[in-house]
């Protein structure tokens, strides 16, 4: 079997917030072709990963390359080389489908010439032709993230971040978000994406970092993992116990729960 490529890497990947470390010393590698999930509790780090990982916050110590770039010294390269969907929304509801995408049209530098033609081949893909011309607002959570994926990958980049794409949708919807993302990882785009649902990771992942309190905790594929925790008949919701029991207990807390359900509204 050929080596499989190297597209992403951290070493002792390092983010402090003054005295908080909250992301310590995490170490990976994501290969071409992988649908890759950043697993772990509320505040475990996941979040402020990503972020690094797109140029947006620098890392305080470590390094990270993403597609061979070093995002400390070549983030403009790095971000030619990505698509990336925030936690929180990022399509405006004022605007059309059609008028969302020719923004990101015009941020990523599609030629104008060849603006209709992606944004036409785009909608097809995710499943929007029809809704195209209506105003965001208007649509349902699912089509919503749709259009949000669309718009994060209209420049064709080899890598797509998703930063918890299914938070707040009901399962009909999820299913259309997981559909759009397998198709996008067989056309070749590597993944890399936070999720607290464990039917979602099992459903999409081909390999799962555990986060804990910025620590990564576990690295693996799902069914490697399951085996780490007692092998036959464990789920990945048993996974995710058994590496993050100590904050189980309390429940998440106010500012998580006021978030999740903030963007579950906005989607609904
Ligand atoms: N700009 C900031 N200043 C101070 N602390 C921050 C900042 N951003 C994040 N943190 C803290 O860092 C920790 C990790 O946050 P992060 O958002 O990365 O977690 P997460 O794993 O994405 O959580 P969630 O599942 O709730 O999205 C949290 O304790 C958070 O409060
Ligand atoms: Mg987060």
């Amino acid at each position: 079997m050929a080596a499989k490529e190297k597209i992403l890497e951290t070493q002792l990947l390092t983010r402090r917030f003054g005295s908080f470390v909250a992301v310590n010393e995490v170490s990976f590698i994501v290969h071409r072709g992988d649908v890759f999930g950043l697993i772990g509790p509320n505040g475990a780090g996941k979040t402020t990963t990503i972020k690094m990982l797109t140029t947006l916050l620098p890392p305080t110590s470590g390094t990270a390359t993403v597609a061979g770039f070093d995002v400390a010294h070549h983030p403009a390269s790095v971000r030619r080389s990505i698509g990336y969907v925030p936690q929180l929304l990022s399509a405006d509801g004022s605007l059309t489908g059609y008028e969302n995408m020719l923004v990101f049209a015009k941020l990523y530098d599609i030629p104008a010439r060849e603006r209709a033609a992606r944004i036409h081949d785009s909608f097809e893909f995710m499943g929007l032709s029809d809704v195209r011309d209506k105003l965001v607002r208007t649509y349902s959570g699912g089509m919503i993230r749709r259009l949000e994926i669309a718009q994060a990958v209209l420049h064709n980049p080899p890598i797509l971040f998703l930063d918890e794409p299914t938070v707040g949708l009901d399962p009909v919807a999820r299913q259309s978000v997981w559909k759009q993302i397998k198709l996008l990882a067989r056309n070749g785009t590597t993944i890399i994406l936070t999720t607290h649902y464990m039917e979602e990771a099992e459903s999409l992942c081909t390999r799962i970092v555990i986060m804990h309190k910025g620590k990564m905790v576990a690295n693996g594929s799902p069914g490697e993992l399951k085996k780490s925790v007692g092998g036959n008949g464990s789920t990945l919701d048993d996974v995710f116990a058994f590496y993050s029991k100590d904050t189980l207990e309390s429940g998440g807390g106010y500012r998580e729960t006021s978030r999740v359900r903030r963007t579950a509204r906005r989607l609904s």
